[in-house]
Protein backbone atom coordinates (compact mmCIF):
# COMPACT_ATOMS: atom_id res chain seq x y z
CA UNK A 1 0.00 0.00 0.00
CA UNK A 2 1.73 2.89 -0.91
CA UNK A 3 0.38 6.67 0.56
CA UNK A 4 1.49 8.72 -2.21
CA UNK A 5 0.21 11.15 -4.34
CA UNK A 6 2.29 11.41 -8.05
CA UNK A 7 4.27 13.55 -9.52
CA UNK A 8 1.24 14.18 -11.79
CA UNK A 9 -1.22 14.28 -9.17
CA UNK A 10 0.97 16.85 -7.25
CA UNK A 11 0.81 19.03 -10.39
CA UNK A 12 -2.97 18.77 -11.36
CA UNK A 13 -3.20 19.66 -7.36
CA UNK A 14 -0.94 23.07 -7.89
CA UNK A 15 -2.83 23.83 -10.67
CA UNK A 16 -6.16 23.47 -8.71
CA UNK A 17 -4.36 25.67 -5.73
CA UNK A 18 -3.69 28.15 -7.93
CA UNK A 19 -6.82 28.85 -9.90
CA UNK A 20 -8.41 28.97 -6.52
CA UNK A 21 -6.22 31.62 -4.87
CA UNK A 22 -5.87 33.43 -7.97
CA UNK A 23 -8.57 32.81 -9.53
CA UNK A 24 -11.68 32.45 -7.48
CA UNK A 25 -10.25 34.35 -4.22
CA UNK A 26 -10.60 37.90 -5.39
CA UNK A 27 -14.36 38.32 -5.42
CA UNK A 28 -15.94 35.36 -3.44
CA UNK A 29 -17.34 36.91 -0.43
CA UNK A 30 -19.19 40.01 -2.97
CA UNK A 31 -20.08 36.50 -5.33
CA UNK A 32 -21.79 35.07 -2.02
CA UNK A 33 -23.24 38.66 -0.97
CA UNK A 34 -25.24 39.21 -4.06
CA UNK A 35 -25.73 35.75 -4.84
CA UNK A 36 -23.81 35.80 -8.16
CA UNK A 37 -23.16 33.36 -10.25
CA UNK A 38 -19.29 32.77 -11.20
CA UNK A 39 -20.08 33.16 -14.88
CA UNK A 40 -16.19 33.97 -15.89
CA UNK A 41 -14.98 31.46 -13.20
CA UNK A 42 -17.27 28.79 -14.62
CA UNK A 43 -15.97 29.51 -18.06
CA UNK A 44 -11.64 29.35 -16.75
CA UNK A 45 -12.98 26.01 -15.55
CA UNK A 46 -13.55 24.59 -18.98
CA UNK A 47 -10.38 25.89 -20.54
CA UNK A 48 -8.34 24.37 -17.57
CA UNK A 49 -10.19 21.55 -17.98
CA UNK A 50 -12.05 20.94 -14.62
CA UNK A 51 -15.35 20.23 -16.16
CA UNK A 52 -14.92 16.98 -17.87
CA UNK A 53 -11.84 15.83 -16.08
CA UNK A 54 -12.07 11.98 -15.69
CA UNK A 55 -13.93 12.01 -19.30
CA UNK A 56 -11.91 10.00 -22.05
CA UNK A 57 -10.07 12.36 -24.39
CA UNK A 58 -12.01 11.51 -27.30
CA UNK A 59 -14.78 12.39 -25.94
CA UNK A 60 -13.09 16.09 -25.64
CA UNK A 61 -12.07 15.28 -21.75
CA UNK A 62 -9.11 15.47 -19.55
CA UNK A 63 -8.58 11.74 -19.64
CA UNK A 64 -7.62 11.97 -15.28
CA UNK A 65 -8.17 9.69 -12.59
CA UNK A 66 -10.59 9.60 -9.77
CA UNK A 67 -7.88 10.73 -7.42
CA UNK A 68 -7.30 14.03 -9.59
CA UNK A 69 -10.75 14.81 -9.18
CA UNK A 70 -10.90 14.82 -5.58
CA UNK A 71 -7.50 16.82 -5.37
CA UNK A 72 -8.69 19.46 -7.37
CA UNK A 73 -12.02 19.31 -5.94
CA UNK A 74 -10.34 19.67 -2.53
CA UNK A 75 -7.93 22.78 -3.63
CA UNK A 76 -10.94 24.93 -5.49
CA UNK A 77 -13.83 23.76 -2.03
CA UNK A 78 -11.08 25.46 0.26
CA UNK A 79 -12.27 28.99 -1.52
CA UNK A 80 -15.30 28.42 -3.40
CA UNK A 81 -17.62 25.67 -3.29
CA UNK A 82 -20.77 27.55 -5.58
CA UNK A 83 -17.80 27.06 -7.84
CA UNK A 84 -17.18 23.07 -6.86
CA UNK A 85 -20.82 22.15 -6.73
CA UNK A 86 -20.72 23.04 -10.65
CA UNK A 87 -17.72 21.42 -11.10
CA UNK A 88 -18.81 17.99 -9.19
CA UNK A 89 -22.34 18.15 -10.43
CA UNK A 90 -20.94 18.87 -13.94
CA UNK A 91 -18.02 15.63 -13.88
CA UNK A 92 -20.04 13.31 -11.47
CA UNK A 93 -23.15 13.17 -11.68
CA UNK A 94 -23.51 14.34 -15.91
CA UNK A 95 -20.43 13.49 -17.65
CA UNK A 96 -19.77 10.41 -15.78
CA UNK A 97 -23.14 9.25 -16.38
CA UNK A 98 -23.34 10.13 -19.95
CA UNK A 99 -19.98 8.87 -20.68
CA UNK A 100 -20.70 5.41 -19.04
CA UNK A 101 -24.00 4.69 -20.45
CA UNK A 102 -25.39 6.69 -23.35
CA UNK A 103 -25.04 5.78 -26.57
CA UNK A 104 -21.92 7.26 -29.16
CA UNK A 105 -24.69 9.23 -30.86
CA UNK A 106 -25.92 10.50 -27.48
CA UNK A 107 -21.99 10.93 -26.19
CA UNK A 108 -21.24 12.65 -29.13
CA UNK A 109 -24.28 15.54 -29.56
CA UNK A 110 -24.45 16.00 -25.41
CA UNK A 111 -20.79 14.69 -23.67
CA UNK A 112 -18.67 15.91 -26.09
CA UNK A 113 -19.24 20.14 -25.62
CA UNK A 114 -20.20 19.19 -21.44
CA UNK A 115 -16.85 17.62 -21.00
CA UNK A 116 -14.90 20.53 -23.29
CA UNK A 117 -16.69 22.74 -20.17
CA UNK A 118 -18.28 24.40 -23.46
CA UNK A 119 -21.93 23.82 -21.94
CA UNK A 120 -23.03 22.81 -18.51
CA UNK A 121 -25.30 19.88 -17.39
CA UNK A 122 -27.70 19.44 -14.37
CA UNK A 123 -28.80 16.04 -12.95
CA UNK A 124 -32.66 15.64 -12.45
CA UNK A 125 -33.83 13.83 -9.48
CA UNK A 126 -35.47 15.07 -6.61
CA UNK A 127 -38.96 16.27 -6.67
CA UNK A 128 -40.94 18.26 -3.82
CA UNK A 129 -42.00 14.91 -3.08
CA UNK A 130 -39.60 12.89 -3.56
CA UNK A 131 -35.96 13.59 -1.92
CA UNK A 132 -34.53 10.76 -0.12
CA UNK A 133 -36.82 8.50 -0.67
CA UNK A 134 -36.04 8.82 -4.48
CA UNK A 135 -38.06 5.85 -6.30
CA UNK A 136 -41.21 8.18 -5.39
CA UNK A 137 -41.05 10.08 -9.09
CA UNK A 138 -44.07 12.05 -9.47
CA UNK A 139 -43.05 13.61 -12.70
CA UNK A 140 -43.99 11.62 -15.73
CA UNK A 141 -42.47 10.35 -19.06
CA UNK A 142 -45.32 9.18 -20.91
CA UNK A 143 -44.07 6.68 -23.46
CA UNK A 144 -45.51 8.32 -27.03
CA UNK A 145 -44.18 6.08 -29.75
CA UNK A 146 -41.59 8.22 -30.74
CA UNK A 147 -41.27 9.85 -27.97
CA UNK A 148 -41.78 10.35 -23.96
CA UNK A 149 -44.44 13.13 -22.90
CA UNK A 150 -42.82 14.67 -19.96
CA UNK A 151 -44.86 15.84 -16.67
CA UNK A 152 -43.81 17.44 -13.31
CA UNK A 153 -41.75 19.63 -11.65
CA UNK A 154 -37.75 19.01 -10.04
CA UNK A 155 -36.37 20.65 -6.79
CA UNK A 156 -33.05 22.04 -5.99
CA UNK A 157 -31.13 21.69 -9.04
CA UNK A 158 -27.85 22.68 -9.40
CA UNK A 159 -26.93 24.56 -12.47
CA UNK A 160 -30.94 24.75 -12.81
CA UNK A 161 -30.66 27.84 -15.26
CA UNK A 162 -26.73 27.81 -16.21
CA UNK A 163 -27.18 24.31 -17.78
CA UNK A 164 -28.22 23.72 -21.20
CA UNK A 165 -28.42 19.91 -21.17
CA UNK A 166 -30.56 18.19 -18.25
CA UNK A 167 -30.77 14.65 -16.97
CA UNK A 168 -34.09 14.22 -16.01
CA UNK A 169 -35.36 11.23 -13.91
CA UNK A 170 -39.34 10.12 -14.67
CA UNK A 171 -41.73 7.55 -13.87
CA UNK A 172 -42.56 5.82 -17.48
CA UNK A 173 -44.74 2.87 -15.89
CA UNK A 174 -45.94 2.90 -11.94
CA UNK A 175 -47.00 -0.38 -11.93
CA UNK A 176 -43.00 -1.59 -12.39
CA UNK A 177 -41.95 0.67 -9.13
CA UNK A 178 -38.46 1.49 -9.69
CA UNK A 179 -37.97 -0.97 -12.83
CA UNK A 180 -40.59 1.75 -14.53
CA UNK A 181 -38.65 4.61 -13.86
CA UNK A 182 -36.61 6.01 -16.71
CA UNK A 183 -33.75 8.61 -17.56
CA UNK A 184 -33.99 11.30 -20.58
CA UNK A 185 -31.31 14.01 -21.34
CA UNK A 186 -33.84 17.24 -21.66
CA UNK A 187 -32.72 19.87 -23.56
CA UNK A 188 -33.09 23.60 -22.54
CA UNK A 189 -35.56 25.16 -24.52
CA UNK A 190 -38.04 22.42 -25.48
CA UNK A 191 -41.19 24.05 -25.59
CA UNK A 192 -43.14 23.27 -22.05
CA UNK A 193 -39.72 23.51 -19.95
CA UNK A 194 -39.83 26.70 -17.59
CA UNK A 195 -37.26 27.52 -14.94
CA UNK A 196 -38.82 28.82 -11.65
CA UNK A 197 -36.53 31.71 -9.57
CA UNK A 198 -33.33 30.90 -8.03
CA UNK A 199 -33.25 29.66 -4.42
CA UNK A 200 -32.02 32.12 -2.02
CA UNK A 201 -29.45 29.76 -0.16
CA UNK A 202 -27.72 29.74 3.43
CA UNK A 203 -24.58 28.63 1.34
CA UNK A 204 -23.08 27.96 -1.61
CA UNK A 205 -25.20 30.99 -2.93
CA UNK A 206 -23.32 31.92 -6.27
CA UNK A 207 -24.72 28.65 -7.48
CA UNK A 208 -27.89 28.98 -9.02
CA UNK A 209 -30.30 26.09 -7.58
CA UNK A 210 -34.02 26.33 -8.76
CA UNK A 211 -37.00 24.33 -9.48
CA UNK A 212 -38.14 23.19 -13.27
CA UNK A 213 -41.34 23.05 -14.30
CA UNK A 214 -42.15 20.05 -17.36
CA UNK A 215 -45.50 20.37 -19.03
CA UNK A 216 -46.02 18.40 -22.13
CA UNK A 217 -42.72 18.29 -23.13
CA UNK A 218 -42.16 16.21 -26.14
CA UNK A 219 -38.31 14.18 -25.58
CA UNK A 220 -37.41 12.09 -28.37
CA UNK A 221 -37.12 8.88 -28.00
CA UNK A 222 -33.47 8.65 -28.88
CA UNK A 223 -32.71 10.64 -25.75
CA UNK A 224 -33.43 7.65 -23.04
CA UNK A 225 -30.39 6.48 -21.46
CA UNK A 226 -29.95 2.76 -21.54
CA UNK A 227 -32.47 0.73 -21.67
CA UNK A 228 -36.20 0.98 -20.84
CA UNK A 229 -36.52 1.07 -17.38
CA UNK A 230 -33.02 1.72 -16.44
CA UNK A 231 -33.69 5.03 -14.75
CA UNK A 232 -33.48 4.20 -11.22
CA UNK A 233 -30.09 1.89 -11.55
CA UNK A 234 -28.76 4.92 -13.21
CA UNK A 235 -29.70 7.81 -11.07
CA UNK A 236 -27.64 5.28 -8.02
CA UNK A 237 -24.60 4.64 -10.06
CA UNK A 238 -24.01 7.97 -11.07
CA UNK A 239 -24.83 9.09 -7.54
CA UNK A 240 -22.77 6.81 -5.98
CA UNK A 241 -19.42 8.92 -7.93
CA UNK A 242 -21.16 11.72 -7.20
CA UNK A 243 -20.98 11.22 -3.65
CA UNK A 244 -16.93 10.93 -3.80
CA UNK A 245 -17.57 14.72 -5.37
CA UNK A 246 -19.16 16.17 -2.78
CA UNK A 247 -17.27 14.23 0.35
CA UNK A 248 -14.50 16.49 -1.40
CA UNK A 249 -16.50 19.51 -1.53
CA UNK A 250 -16.93 19.01 2.41
CA UNK A 251 -13.04 17.78 3.06
CA UNK A 252 -12.01 20.75 0.91
CA UNK A 253 -14.58 22.71 2.85
CA UNK A 254 -12.93 21.53 6.23
CA UNK A 255 -9.32 21.99 5.11
CA UNK A 256 -9.92 25.82 3.85
CA UNK A 257 -11.51 26.54 7.43
CA UNK A 258 -8.50 24.92 9.10
CA UNK A 259 -6.03 26.74 7.19
CA UNK A 260 -7.46 29.69 8.12
CA UNK A 261 -7.85 28.84 11.93
CA UNK A 262 -4.12 27.92 11.80
CA UNK A 263 -3.07 31.06 10.42
CA UNK A 264 -4.84 33.34 13.06
CA UNK A 265 -4.01 31.24 16.02
CA UNK A 266 0.32 32.05 14.84
CA UNK A 267 -1.02 35.71 14.31
CA UNK A 268 -3.95 36.59 17.28
CA UNK A 269 -2.41 37.23 20.54
CA UNK A 270 -4.48 36.96 24.19
CA UNK A 271 -3.58 36.91 27.78
CA UNK A 272 0.33 37.87 26.64
CA UNK A 273 1.01 35.14 23.68
CA UNK A 274 -0.20 33.85 20.28
CA UNK A 275 -3.16 31.78 21.01
CA UNK A 276 -1.77 28.79 19.43
CA UNK A 277 0.08 28.65 22.46
CA UNK A 278 -3.07 28.13 24.97
CA UNK A 279 -3.64 24.17 24.81
CA UNK A 280 -7.46 25.39 24.70
CA UNK A 281 -6.47 26.10 20.74
CA UNK A 282 -4.20 23.41 20.58
CA UNK A 283 -6.78 20.88 21.57
CA UNK A 284 -8.77 22.06 18.77
CA UNK A 285 -6.19 22.08 15.95
CA UNK A 286 -5.10 18.76 17.02
CA UNK A 287 -8.81 17.32 17.06
CA UNK A 288 -9.46 19.05 13.23
CA UNK A 289 -6.24 18.17 11.30
CA UNK A 290 -6.54 14.22 12.45
CA UNK A 291 -10.68 14.26 11.70
CA UNK A 292 -9.73 16.44 8.33
CA UNK A 293 -6.67 13.82 7.52
CA UNK A 294 -9.30 10.53 7.92
CA UNK A 295 -12.18 11.90 5.84
CA UNK A 296 -8.93 12.86 3.31
CA UNK A 297 -8.15 8.80 3.14
CA UNK A 298 -11.47 8.29 3.06
CA UNK A 299 -12.34 10.14 0.15
CA UNK A 300 -8.78 8.96 -1.69
CA UNK A 301 -9.80 5.26 -1.02
CA UNK A 302 -13.39 5.56 -2.46
CA UNK A 303 -11.34 7.20 -5.52
CA UNK A 304 -8.93 4.31 -6.05
CA UNK A 305 -12.00 1.79 -5.70
CA UNK A 306 -13.47 3.59 -8.27
CA UNK A 307 -10.26 4.13 -10.77
CA UNK A 308 -9.92 0.27 -9.85
CA UNK A 309 -13.11 -0.68 -11.41
CA UNK A 310 -13.91 -2.31 -7.67
CA UNK A 311 -17.25 -1.63 -5.75
CA UNK A 312 -16.99 1.50 -4.14
CA UNK A 313 -20.64 2.25 -3.39
CA UNK A 314 -20.23 2.03 0.17
CA UNK A 315 -17.29 3.75 1.01
CA UNK A 316 -18.43 7.06 -1.30
CA UNK A 317 -21.12 6.95 1.35
CA UNK A 318 -18.64 6.69 4.08
CA UNK A 319 -16.65 9.64 2.99
CA UNK A 320 -19.46 11.71 2.08
CA UNK A 321 -20.80 11.04 5.74
CA UNK A 322 -17.72 11.61 7.55
CA UNK A 323 -16.44 14.33 5.23
CA UNK A 324 -19.54 16.20 5.76
CA UNK A 325 -19.88 16.10 9.41
CA UNK A 326 -16.04 16.91 9.63
CA UNK A 327 -16.57 19.80 7.45
CA UNK A 328 -19.79 20.85 9.74
CA UNK A 329 -17.95 20.47 13.06
CA UNK A 330 -14.14 22.19 11.42
CA UNK A 331 -15.99 24.94 10.43
CA UNK A 332 -17.81 25.75 13.56
CA UNK A 333 -14.36 25.71 15.26
CA UNK A 334 -12.41 27.77 12.79
CA UNK A 335 -15.28 30.34 13.62
CA UNK A 336 -15.07 29.81 17.42
CA UNK A 337 -10.95 30.32 17.42
CA UNK A 338 -11.40 33.29 15.27
CA UNK A 339 -13.71 34.61 17.69
CA UNK A 340 -15.66 37.75 16.58
CA UNK A 341 -13.73 38.05 13.67
CA UNK A 342 -15.03 34.82 12.84
CA UNK A 343 -18.47 36.34 12.67
CA UNK A 344 -17.91 38.49 10.19
CA UNK A 345 -17.65 37.89 6.46
CA UNK A 346 -14.10 39.55 5.51
CA UNK A 347 -12.61 36.53 7.72
CA UNK A 348 -14.13 33.76 4.95
CA UNK A 349 -14.76 31.25 7.93
CA UNK A 350 -18.73 32.14 7.87
CA UNK A 351 -18.87 31.61 4.71
CA UNK A 352 -17.16 28.41 4.92
CA UNK A 353 -19.81 27.20 7.93
CA UNK A 354 -22.75 28.49 6.03
CA UNK A 355 -21.43 26.11 2.39
CA UNK A 356 -20.62 22.97 5.00
CA UNK A 357 -24.11 22.28 5.59
CA UNK A 358 -25.27 21.61 2.14
CA UNK A 359 -22.70 18.58 2.11
CA UNK A 360 -24.63 17.10 4.57
CA UNK A 361 -27.75 17.42 2.59
CA UNK A 362 -27.56 16.95 -1.02
CA UNK A 363 -26.33 13.62 -3.23
CA UNK A 364 -27.82 11.54 -0.42
CA UNK A 365 -28.30 13.00 3.25
CA UNK A 366 -26.35 12.19 6.01
CA UNK A 367 -29.53 9.14 6.66
CA UNK A 368 -29.35 8.20 3.61
CA UNK A 369 -25.81 7.52 3.82
CA UNK A 370 -26.52 5.24 6.77
CA UNK A 371 -28.70 3.41 4.79
CA UNK A 372 -26.22 2.76 2.55
CA UNK A 373 -23.35 1.74 4.59
CA UNK A 374 -25.69 -0.25 6.71
CA UNK A 375 -27.29 -2.22 4.22
CA UNK A 376 -23.67 -2.82 2.73
CA UNK A 377 -22.18 -4.07 6.78
CA UNK A 378 -25.59 -5.78 7.18
CA UNK A 379 -24.97 -7.99 3.93
N1 LIG B 1 -25.62 0.75 -7.99
C1 LIG B 1 -26.44 -0.02 -8.72
N2 LIG B 1 -27.71 -0.33 -8.37
C2 LIG B 1 -28.15 0.19 -7.21
C3 LIG B 1 -27.36 1.01 -6.39
C4 LIG B 1 -26.04 1.30 -6.82
N3 LIG B 1 -25.20 2.05 -6.11
N4 LIG B 1 -28.08 1.37 -5.29
C5 LIG B 1 -29.30 0.78 -5.42
N5 LIG B 1 -29.32 0.08 -6.59
C6 LIG B 1 -30.44 -0.73 -7.12
C7 LIG B 1 -30.79 -1.86 -6.15
O1 LIG B 1 -29.97 -3.00 -6.38
C8 LIG B 1 -32.24 -2.13 -6.51
O2 LIG B 1 -32.32 -2.91 -7.69
P1 LIG B 1 -33.03 -4.38 -7.71
O3 LIG B 1 -34.44 -4.17 -7.23
O4 LIG B 1 -32.93 -4.82 -9.12
O5 LIG B 1 -32.22 -5.21 -6.76
C9 LIG B 1 -32.76 -0.75 -6.88
O6 LIG B 1 -31.61 0.05 -7.20
C10 LIG B 1 -33.53 -0.11 -5.75
O7 LIG B 1 -32.64 0.03 -4.66
P2 LIG B 1 -33.13 0.06 -3.16
O8 LIG B 1 -34.10 -1.06 -2.92
O9 LIG B 1 -31.92 0.12 -2.32
O10 LIG B 1 -33.95 1.43 -3.13
P3 LIG B 1 -34.60 2.18 -1.93
O11 LIG B 1 -35.90 2.73 -2.36
O12 LIG B 1 -34.54 1.37 -0.68
O13 LIG B 1 -33.65 3.51 -1.76
C11 LIG B 1 -31.81 4.88 -1.19
C12 LIG B 1 -32.35 3.48 -1.47
C13 LIG B 1 -30.34 4.64 -0.90
C14 LIG B 1 -32.46 5.57 0.01
C15 LIG B 1 -31.98 5.77 -2.48
O14 LIG B 1 -33.33 6.06 -2.74
C16 LIG B 1 -31.20 7.05 -2.42
O15 LIG B 1 -29.99 7.06 -2.69
N6 LIG B 1 -31.87 8.19 -2.10
C17 LIG B 1 -31.24 9.49 -2.09
C18 LIG B 1 -31.31 10.14 -3.44
C19 LIG B 1 -30.31 11.24 -3.58
O16 LIG B 1 -29.13 11.08 -3.34
N7 LIG B 1 -30.77 12.40 -4.05
C20 LIG B 1 -29.92 13.48 -4.32
C21 LIG B 1 -30.40 14.23 -5.51
S1 LIG B 1 -29.16 14.61 -6.67
C22 LIG B 1 -28.38 16.03 -6.14
O17 LIG B 1 -28.44 16.40 -5.00
C23 LIG B 1 -27.58 16.67 -7.18
C24 LIG B 1 -27.31 18.11 -7.00
O18 LIG B 1 -27.95 18.93 -7.61
C25 LIG B 1 -26.19 18.52 -6.12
Amino acid sequence: MLFQLSEEHLMIQQAARDFAQNELKPGVIERDDQQKFPTEQVKRLGELGFLGMMVDPKYGGGGLDTISYVLAMEEISKIDSSVSVIMSVNNSLVCWGLENFASEEQKMKYLVPLAKGEKIGAFCLSEPEAGSDATSQRTTAIDMGDHYLLNGTKNWITNGNSASTYLVVAQTDVSKGHKGINCLIVEKGLPGFTIGPKENKLGIRGSDTHSLMFQDVKVPKENRIGEDGFGFKFAMKTLAGGRIGIASQALGIASGAFELALKYSKERKAFGTEICNHQAIQFKLADMATEIEAARLLCLKAAWQKDQHLDYAQTSSMAKLFASEVAMKTTVEAVQIHGGYGFVKDFHVERLMRDAKITQIYEGTSEVQRIVISRGVLQ
